[in-house]
This record gives C-alpha cells, structure tokens and sequence, in this order.
C-alpha cells in the first residue's frame, strides 16, 4: 500500500467538550510481532485485535511472500500457519515495508537467519532511515548485504546466513527494533544468542517469543538495563494472540481530552505494559487527571480503562533516562506542554530524529507555526506552555501520522484551529482516526 495518490489535506477547529467511550486500535509492536512470530511457528496461530493498519497489513504480505499462509476470519481476526523457524521461502519479488520501520527490521533480522536472498524496500520516508545499525549486528551473525543505497539505507539486499552464529550484542542505542532483530536472527542459530540493553526498551519480543515456547532469560544490569538471552533452535509453537489498545494511539483522543476544558472521556482496555507507561507518568506529574478503571490482564498484559477529565496542566522536566518508555509519545506530549502553564523540558531526544521525519525538528515547526514558543537545545525540546495555543497554522507532516495526529488534537483545543498537509499517513498506525476523534465530539472537516 502506497500514498502515491493525492495528499489527505485535514483541519481541526476549537470543539465543544470531548465526551463518551472509545477503544482505540491494537498495538502496533504487538501486531506486529504476532504476524511474525506466527509465520515462524510450526501450526496455526489466531489473533484477536490485530490493527489493521497499514504497516501491519504490509507484513502480513511480506509473510505470504515468504511462504507462510495468512487468512483474514473477522475484524481484527487473523489466522496465520506458519513455516518454521529457518524456513521461509525465498520471495519472488521485492519486499515491501511502506512506512514501517518496525515491520522492516524485525523482518531484516527474521531473514538474517535463513538460507534465502531477500530485497527490503519501503516508502520515501522509509528509504531514510538508517539501516546499518540492524545489518550491522546481522553481518555478525553471517548474514551479507550485498546491495544497499548510501549509508546503509533501503532498498537493502540481504543475504541471509546458511549457518547462522549465536552472537552476544551490546546494543549501542536504545532501540527494541535493534534488539528484535537480533534475537529474532538468533532464533536460527544453535546455542545462545544475548542482546544487552543499556536502557530497557519495549519487550513485546522477549514476551512472545516465551508465549510461542522459546527459552528466553532476562537479567537486569544495574539501574536501567538488561540483559536478554535466546536459547536458539527452538521449535516456536503456533500460539493464540489478543492484541490489547495500543497506548501510543491512545495518547491522541487522551491528550485531546486534558486540553478541551470541560471534556471527560473513557478509553477502553489501554495496555499498560511499564515499558510503555512513560507518557502516563509524565501527564501525571503535569497534574493531569487520569484514573485507571476495571485494571486486569489480557493476553499477557496489564490493561485499564483510562478516564480522563480536563483540567490545568503545569510544565515538568522530563528525564532522559524516560524517553525509551514514551519514544512514540513525544510529539503529543508537546501538545500538551503547549496547553500547560510552564516550561517543559524534554530531555535526551536524539532517537527522534530518525522516526518517520525527523521527529524533533518536526514537533518544534508544529508548535511554531501555531504560535507556541519552543527551542531545540542539544537533544533537549523546551516548550514554553502558556495555557493557550494560537493555532491558524498548517502543519507539514512530511509522511509521520504522529505529527498529523498530534497536531489535529492542537487544533481541538487552539483558538484558530489547525490544519494538516497530509493525513492520509495516519492510516499506517490509527485507521479511523478522525472518525473516533469525531465520535467523542472532535470538530475535523
Ligand atoms: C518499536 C520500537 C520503537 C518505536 C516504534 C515501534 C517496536 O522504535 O519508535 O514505533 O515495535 O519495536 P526504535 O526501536 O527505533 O526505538
């Protein structure tokens, strides 16, 4: 799936309160590696909740191409019989990624471990981004590139290893992309591949690839790493997956709600998942009111029904050492900094430039261009909330729903309103968007 046709021009006016329930899609990490590891297991594996947006439907056709059978029973209902590990097909054409760098590069490590040549290739904002950090490792592992466009970037020919080699991997930046691929290469490999994380990311792998019956041990180094360790050669066992609401999408319709006074919404069975609970944390040292209703497990994770109600936020300093558990969430956070009262300071952001835009220098136009104060320092983002946002500005998004997002939910609370270049990207991570957005009382034409 493309956005070769016409860009999705989209404006958000000042609106009413926001009010009602809504659950927001599946999470994008965990749909992800469902239809991943599903295709690697031997028997059926069924998904419940998958999101069905587009960077997830492209891996599941890079799946097929490899040889693994996917069906589509229901809404969010996936059934996907896998090849094994090591035993994907070699593809007859190119695979196609679009705007996902997640599906990219869990998939260059998944390849990396079988004896097949695979093309990677993906949309104009995906052909940005560096991929020598993940080819890297792999080459440790026997894999080759054999083609690749300039700084290691896509399309990407990879040779994947005849006889792949356990590896120990210290990950030189805090990225669980990085990590996936290594261990999803290390599947393949006899004995024990380790990945060490100096600041813990995201571990939906490490989580499923224990659900599908791998050997996998987590030991923590000192205050905020860790230290993974993949027993190879498993025989993965199709497993069931319930895909809970991801809380990266949830952060739009929530931050919408705190800057909209007078709003209170209900968001249904958000996961909670500590490694993906940075916004929350830092919305509540902003004085945000955020109750966690109904909290139980589903699938593995901790979910809650999150009820939100407006009211006065205040600028906070947020540590670097966070960032890992709120990566996605800086762009609307923002957002909400611009509607506090206060300085905020968002510390150590450098991964952000190397999103689906330059995600730093992109929030600061955003905010700019709509009357906010705000200064990049080094890797820091300083907002200089003054309770109100102007608005009246459009917003370029170059080919990031986050941005899109995150300015169409500015527009909500901002005196003029706010437009967008392009919203047709939000369909990559949040299909229905501004329909959900509209349902709880959003003002988008
Ligand atoms: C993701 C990891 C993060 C995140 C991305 C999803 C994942 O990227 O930004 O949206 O599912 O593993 P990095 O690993 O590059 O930090």
């Amino acid at each position: 799936m493309s956005h070769a046709s016409e860009p999705q021009p989209l404006t958000a006016r000042r609106s009413g309160p926001l009010t009602g329930r809504a659950r927001v899609p599946g999470d994008k990490s965990i749909s992800q590696r469902a239809l991943i590891l599903g295709a690697m297991a031997v028997g059926e594996t069924r998904i419940t909740g998958l999101l069905e947006g587009e960077d997830v439907i492209n891996t599941s056709r890079v799946m097929q191409a490899l040889g693994a059978t996917v069906e589509r029973t229901g809404e969010g209902a996936w059934s996907i019989r896998g090849v094994g590990v090591g035993g994907f097909a070699e593809p007859a054409g190119a695979l196609y990624f679009g705007n996902s760098g997640t599906g990219c590069r869990l998939m260059m490590g998944a390849v990396a471990g079988c004896p097949i040549t695979a093309v990677f290739d993906g949309d104009a904002s995906l052909r940005t981004r560096p991929m020598r950090r993940i080819l890297d490792p792999l080459e440790k592992i026997g894999a080759r590139t054999t083609e690749q466009a300039e700084g290691g970037r896509l399309p990407v020919t990879l040779q994947g290893a005849r006889d792949p080699l356990p590896i120990e991997y210290e990950a030189p930046v805090p990225s669980a992309q990085l990590k996936s691929a290594v261990l999803l290469a290390g599947l393949a490999a006899p004995g024990a591949t380790t990945v060490i994380e100096n600041e813990a990311t995201r571990d939906h792998t490490e989580k499923m690839l224990k659900h599908f019956g791998a050997s996998v041990r987590v030991t923590h180094i000192g205050e905020h790493g860790r230290r993974i360790t993949l027993e190879g050669q498993p025989e993965l066992e199709a497993a069931a997956v319930v895909v809970p609401a991801d809380p990266s999408s949830a952060a739009f319709p929530l931050i919408g709600a705190l800057i909209v006074p007078g709003s209170e919404i209900v968001l249904e069975g958000v996961m909670l998942n500590p490694l993906r609970t940075g916004l929350f944390t830092t919305l509540k040292e902003m004085g945000a009111s955020i109750e966690m209703l109904e909290q139980r497990n589903e699938g593995g994770e901790d979910v809650a029904d999150l009820r939100i109600r407006a009211g006065a936020l205040k600028g906070v300093d947020v540590p670097a050492e966070r960032a890992p558990t709120m990566i996605d969430e800086y762009p609307i956070l923002a957002v909400a900094a611009a509607f506090a009262e206060g300085v905020t300071r968002m510390r150590g952001l450098k991964e952000l430039r190397v999103k689906e835009s330059d995600r730093l220098e992109a929030t600061a136009a955003m905010l700019r261009g709509n009357g906010v104060e705000v200064e990049i320092e080094g890797d820091d983002l300083i907002v200089r909330g003054k309770g109100a946002v102007a608005g009246g500005g459009v917003v370029a998004t170059h080919m990031d729903h986050r941005i899109a997002m995150s300015a169409l939910v500015m527009g909500l609370g901002s005196e003029q309103g706010v437009s967008v270049d392009d919203a047709a990207f939000i369909a990559t991570s949040f299909p229905g968007f501004a329909d959900l957005m509209r349902s709880l009382g959003a003002d988008y034409s």
